[in-house]
């Protein structure tokens, strides 16, 4: 059995931020709704620490988990977060947020360690603007997407921040791409959280458009009401998903995340930085699981709509 909150909304997924680090810095990063600490070089979160919260959130009914950033790969100890959270008895699936740069190196191990699925981040297949956007080396990201599916996870979906003016006709050839690769592309609305007011107002593009192209294209639309009610385009060859913003109503009322921070602490909302829960230091000090999942719990009522009318 999952919790759910007040709304009624079930507790189903947890998204851990194993490091606040990048090797990119992309223009439009939310970095998770978190705020940056003054010392990001070490991460704040051992091994243990990030196994035992994921089992005791297994155990409190989490379905799913995500492992993300910053960027998770540039902690060398990640084959062991990830071999520590594949043998949690109960959960369903364990995946990965990442900007693929150093995939190359870590695909083939990650995945026989039990992680099966990845996103990659790729806002774009065009080399000049990829390195503007993120200050990355396209073909790292390209080599990181091959390692990925040679190693075989499934799905390996691919990331694509949409962005006025930036890599909007971009997208015919990223689905190509996508279809050639027998990947998914998901297309995500750009969130406003961590991005400049400037940047969002100038940058900021609906969906709308893409996604009446797509549905023409489509031979079926699918809806997944525990994903935000996220819309799957399947076009003949390939599956597009549509990922909205946070800025409306149906996006938060199918809400099943919880999220923890990359310093402990468990953070009901992406958009919100002001209803935090401090797990890592009542663990610190010795509480046991019972304590720590009556934290998980309290946290979880703190859960609500972030935008609560339509
Ligand atoms: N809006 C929407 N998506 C974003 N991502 C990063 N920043 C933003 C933003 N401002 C995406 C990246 C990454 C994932 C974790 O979130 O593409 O893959
Ligand atoms: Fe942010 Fe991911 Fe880009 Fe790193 S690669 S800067 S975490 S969006």
């Amino acid at each position: 059995m999952s919790l759910t909150d007040n709304c009624g909304r079930p507790l189903l997924n947890l998204r851990i931020s194993i490091t606040q680090r990048c090797n990119n810095r992309c223009v439009y990063c939310h970095r998770e709704g978190e705020v940056l600490r003054a010392n990001r070089s070490s991460e704040k979160m051992t091994v243990q620490e990030i196994v035992r919260f994921a089992k005791i959130a297994v155990e409190l009914g989490i379905a799913r988990i995500k492992l993300t950033g910053g960027e998770p790969l540039m902690r060398k100890d990640l084959p062991k977060i990830v071999s520590g959270i594949t043998l949690i008895e109960g959960l369903r699936d364990l995946s990965l947020t990442t900007n693929g740069l150093l995939l190359l190196g870590m695909a083939e191990d990650l995945h026989k360690r039990g992680l099966k699925r990845v996103n990659i981040s790729l806002p774009t297949l065009n080399t000049d603007t990829y390195h503007r956007l993120t200050g990355g080396n396209l073909q790292d990201a390209l080599s990181g997407v091959k390692a990925a599916i040679k190693a075989g996870f499934c799905p390996v979906k691919l990331n694509m921040v949409i962005l006025k003016d930036v890599n909007v006709s971009d997208v015919p050839a990223m689905i190509e791409y996508a279809a050639q690769n027998r990947v998914i592309l998901q297309l995500i609305e750009l969130d406003p959280i961590n991005v400049g007011d400037d940047y969002y107002a100038t940058h900021h593009r609906s969906l709308d458009e893409q996604e009446r192209l797509l549905r023409e294209k489509a031979v079926s639309v699918e809806q997944r009401p525990y994903m935000h009610n996220r819309l799957i385009y399947h076009l003949p060859n390939v599956t597009v998903e549509a990922v909205h913003p946070i800025e409306n109503s149906d996006f938060c009322m199918h809400c099943t995340r919880m999220r923890i921070t990359s310093d402990g602490k468990l953070k009901p909302c992406l958009m919100r930085n002001d209803n935090l829960t401090d797990i890592l230091t009542p663990m610190r000090r010795g509480a046991d699981d019972e304590e720590l999942k009556s934290l998980f719990i309290q946290s979880n009522m703190l859960r609500e709509p972030y935008n609560k009318s339509a």
